[in-house]
């Protein structure tokens, strides 16, 4: 270090003990790249539309990978996706396992909607969306739906889905006749995403980190930073 070998974001440094954020900092030896990062990392971002949830795109549209540190976080990728025009929460990890488990059907993980619909949407046509309703692929498990606001001519509402088919939002409010307008995520499981502005990430505390593994039965050494 004191021999001017290391580089952090492109700038030399020699004396020792200088502190370098993990999930931001480029470090490199001799100019070539070093991994700081030994623990699994966990981001939280608010995805806004227009975005596609890949980590790169042959049509040239933004994608997520432009807006989280990828370049020093390798092997960073998303929990699942959300659609081009979705906005809000979408989970980031390097950590495989955790990843799987939260997307598997069996693991039933909470994910809540704010859901901008066409029309006024009755309390029948909402207890549709509460009971299951009949899509190609099968009929919807039971979600928790309230309206939040109601005009004329549209209805904001929220749902709570455990599934994670594609599209399933939007194509569950079309079958009951109130197209979506606007879909932003605020939850996924004990993850919320208040507090983080458009566009923007942040690193899961320790603690949620540990809600995160708890909620699909990973023990708590998840070696958090
Ligand atoms: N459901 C949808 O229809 N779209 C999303 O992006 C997420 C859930």
């Amino acid at each position: 270090m004191t021999a001017g070998r290391v580089a952090v974001n492109g700038v030399v440094v020699t004396e020792l003990g200088v502190k370098v954020d993990p999930l931001v900092d480029t470090v490199t030896v001799d100019g070539r790249r070093v991994s700081v990062a030994s623990a699994p990392v966990y981001l939280a971002f608010n995805k806004p539309a227009g975005v596609v949830t890949t980590m790169s795109d042959p049509q040239g549209r933004p994608t997520v990978a432009q807006f989280v540190p990828v370049a020093q976080n390798p092997g960073l990728f998303p929990v699942g996706r959300l659609d081009f025009d979705t906005t809000g929460l979408l989970l980031f990890t390097t950590d495989g396992e955790i990843a799987h488990r939260l997307l598997h059907p069996s693991r039933h993980v909470e994910k809540v909607y704010r859901v901008l619909c066409d029309g006024r949407a009755s309390e029948a046509s909402l207890q549709r969306l509460r009971d299951g309703v009949a899509l190609d692929d099968g009929v919807t498990a039971p979600a928790r739906v309230k309206t939040l606001r109601s005009s004329g001519a549209t209805t904001y509402v929220e749902i709570a889905i455990r599934e994670g088919r594609k599209r399933q939002v939007r194509r569950m409010f079309s079958k009951i006749g109130h197209p979506v307008l606007e879909l932003h995520r605020v939850t996924f499981g004990p993850i919320a995403i208040e507090g983080i502005g458009r566009a923007a990430w942040r690193a899961l505390t320790p603690a949620e980190v540990v809600a995160l593994r708890r909620a699909v039965d990973m023990p708590d050494d998840g070696g958090v930073r």
